[in-house]
């Protein structure tokens, strides 16, 4: 008779690159998601339920609902740097250990927010809109004119590892003067290699040319960017996020683009998304993505072999690489 423990059980949530899948699967019991179904709650827990581990995504929730429901969960490994969907102290309360995938995004997301902010200032959508709809038929002096990027003042809210990424493109790159917020000012050397200057959020939405968005969403930053802050802006401004919806108060956006109260946005994330308010469907001077601020083909997969590597560590050797909860004892990082 074998004495060997049986291998411990995962739950992979959402369709993954099939290496990870098959890497996983050397370590564990694992039940994937081929068809990359996006479950209700209650799907989602019919399959956790006897699960030791889980390889999550932003778009699963895991809540005190779910931990109660799931008791032999022990961690549950996110592939997104951002884990609003996790509720931490239920988390921290069941014991269930949770990890983000930080680092391995940070360049990529940051040339994502450098390229939807040149598309927004420099109207490249909007235009290629127009071209693909056959309307182009002679030159015209201030044809899609926009606002120019170098020069400018950047201003960052939200000044992490992506902020910082950002403000580095703008300083070196652009010869832009940057400007930013943050929860806690950087220490004297980060501001420096930012060549970044601190200033209260009223003073970054009142000088800004350029506003991007990297801030972590958390019921604080909740419509950080609504009514009151899109009026304080320049009539010239963009606002680019590329953190998350419910940052940005998106109805109130909406109006203020077709007020032209700023000139235009660039939006990765929406409250609700994958539903989009239907006023920002309606305004041209807005540059829409779905969430692809992380996807390039190898980011993705750092990202992926990330969270696999903090499943095999946590059930191998009691660690975990980027744990965001508290740890259990007897669980170090
Ligand atoms: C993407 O939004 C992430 O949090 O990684």
């Amino acid at each position: 008779m074998s004495t060997s423990n049986p291998k411990p059980r995962i739950l992979i949530s959402r369709g993954v690159f099939p290496e990870v899948v098959q890497r996983l699967e050397t370590y564990f019991e694992v039940e994937p998601n081929p068809t990359d179904t996006v479950w209700t709650k209650a799907e989602l827990i019919d399959r956790l339920r006897d699960k030791d581990g889980a390889f999550t995504t932003g778009t699963d929730r895991i809540d005190a609902e779910v931990l109660a429901a799931c008791p032999k969960l022990k961690i549950c490994a996110n592939m997104a740097v951002g884990f609003n969907n996790f509720d931490v102290a239920a988390m921290d309360a069941a014991g269930v250990v949770g990890t983000n995938t930080p680092d391995v995004l940070t360049e990529t997301t940051a040339d994502f927010g450098f390229a939807l902010l040149m598309a927004t200032a420099r109207r490249i959508a909007e235009s290629e809109h127009y071209l693909r709809a056959g309307r182009w038929e002679r030159w015209s002096f201030d044809m899609f004119a926009g606002s120019d990027i170098h020069g400018a003042t950047l201003g960052i809210l939200g000044m992490g590892r992506i902020g910082q990424g950002i403000a580095k493109r703008g300083a070196h790159g652009f010869g832009m003067k940057v400007i930013y917020h943050n929860r806690s000012r950087l220490d004297a050397a980060s501001e420096s290699a930012c060549k970044a200057t601190y200033v209260s959020k009223q003073e970054l939405l009142q000088i800004a040319d350029h506003l991007v968005l990297v801030l972590p969403y958390s019921a604080e930053s909740h419509h950080a960017i609504g009514a009151a802050e899109l009026a304080l802006m320049k009539p010239t401004a963009t606002l680019v996020n590329i953190a998350r919806g419910g940052i940005v108060d998106d109805a109130a956006l909406a109006a203020a683009l077709r007020q032209g109260q700023i000139a235009a946005a660039g939006l990765d994330v929406f409250e609700g998304e994958p539903k989009v308010h239907p006023d920002l469907l309606t305004v041209p001077n807005v540059v829409l993505t779905p969430h692809i601020a992380s996807s390039s083909v190898p980011t993705r997969l750092a990202m992926a072999q990330l969270a696999a590597d903090n499943l095999v560590e946590f059930f191998g050797k009691h660690k975990v690489l980027t744990p965001v909860t508290a740890l259990p004892s007897g669980v170090s990082r």
